[in-house]
């Protein structure tokens, strides 16, 4: 990769970042008061973004990243180029397990930048995040029926 590429990368990870930070003002986190956000970029450039969304019935939580797919999938973004998740712990928030599968299947092998409120951040690909995943590539191989 260029030097110019991995500048117009990182300017690119940091308005994602910024994205994120902004969209983790609007979760409701009343249970938990962990508060999430998320930003994910289409290969259009548009940015969508999402926060953590708390029920009452507690299993009916639904983590930023989820959100922020649902959002970007049903305004007809397929492909994805990178996304940020942003919490304000000193360890950088990793996506939990379903959102890493729905990360996999939905926006593939991308970088996930990890960032909190203090500026540290972190960026890992998603197959360091989910070694051997189950996914429809491994359906398809299996013969199952699509
Ligand atoms: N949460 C997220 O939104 N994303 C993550 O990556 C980890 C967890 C939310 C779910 C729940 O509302 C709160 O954080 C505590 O688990």
């Amino acid at each position: 990769m260029s030097q110019e590429q991995q500048q117009h990368d990182g300017a690119d990870a940091g308005r994602l970042v910024e994205a994120a930070t902004g969209a983790r003002e609007c979760a409701l986190a009343r249970y938990s008061n962990f508060c999430v956000g998320a930003a994910v970029e289409a290969d259009d450039g548009r940015v969508f973004t999402g926060c953590n969304i708390e029920s009452a019935a507690y299993e009916l939580t639904m983590c930023a990243e989820r959100v922020t797919i649902w959002k970007a999938l049903s305004e007809g973004a397929r492909r994805f180029r990178r996304i940020a998740v942003v919490a304000d712990t000193e360890r950088l928030t990793p996506p939990c397990g379903a959102c890493r599968q729905l990360i996999w299947e939905f926006c593939g092998d991308i970088p996930v930048v990890l960032a909190n409120l203090r500026g540290d951040s972190e960026t890992l690909r998603m197959s360091e995040l989910l070694p051997r995943p189950f996914d429809a590539d491994f359906l398809a191989e299996t013969g199952a029926k699509e």
